[in-house]
């Protein structure tokens, strides 16, 4: 059977991840979620004093850093569920807060960051047999895709999804707070120069707001089967 490159695009909590490490493992291939990419670079940022107290960002010294930055995602001895390790710590958790969400989207908008990640990413797929999730996975990383989908949901659905997670996850977060980043990050992502979230031409949208995630499997499982 032959492998293909397969685009998973959206807006943020749209389901992207949980969707694309399903589809990798019934396909046996490998997940990359690039979402946690660009979080540890942010995490890196607040770590190194890049983004200071008042939450300011200082660009070009993130610039100046980027080279001390080293991604690795390896698998989780008991879940096998690939994490994301930033210069050789375990930051899997770390990534997934408020705080980072907080901060994001703007460090994702630096031309330099999505240059490095970009890179990286082009070479994790090169063989192919990949899922991808993202922003710009089927308009940037691979625009020859074989498939490419474009998740969406309403605003409320994200934010309910992404609230009920942080809360099972033990942040007190409020459910307004919670809508209020994931509209803000939709507003920088699609409004940012360099690469904005954007439907690439050929790519499937997929509103899943009333759909489970059986149904929504099923579906997308059948497109797959149909490009190989
Ligand atoms: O997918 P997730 O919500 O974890 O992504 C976090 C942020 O990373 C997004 O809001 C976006 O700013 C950025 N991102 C991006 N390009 C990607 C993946 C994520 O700009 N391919």
């Amino acid at each position: 059977m032959r492998k293909i490159t397969i685009a998973i695009d959206g807006y943020s909590s749209t389901g992207k991840s949980t969707i694309a490490k399903r589809l990798a493992s019934a396909l046996n291939y490998i997940y990359v979620d690039t979402g946690a990419m660009y979080r540890a670079v942010t995490l890196f940022a607040l770590q190194e004093g890049i983004i200071n107290d008042k939450g300011e960002l200082d660009k070009a010294a993130l610039v100046d850093k980027l080279s001390e930055i080293h991604l690795k995602f390896l698998p989780n001895k008991q879940t096998g569920r690939s994490e994301m390790f930033l210069n050789d710590e375990n930051v899997e958790q770390e990534i997934r807060s408020m705080r980072v969400s907080g901060f994001v989207s703007p460090v994702a908008a630096i031309k330099e960051v999505r240059e490095k990640l970009v890179k990286i990413q082009q070479a994790m797929g090169k063989d192919k047999g990949i899922v991808m999730d993202g922003r710009d996975i089927g308009t940037v990383v691979f625009p020859d895709a074989e498939l490419k989908l474009f998740m969406t949901a309403s605003p409320e659905t994200r934010a309910a999804r992404r609230y009920k997670e942080l809360l099972e996850k033990g942040e007190k977060v409020s459910y307004p707070e919670v809508l209020k980043n994931v509209e803000e990050r939709d507003r920088i992502d699609s409004t940012r120069t360099i690469s904005p979230l954007t439907q690439a031409k050929d790519a499937i949208e997929f509103d899943n707001s009333d759909m489970g995630l059986e149904e929504q499997f099923e579906r997308i499982y059948d497109y797959s089967q149909r490009v190989i």
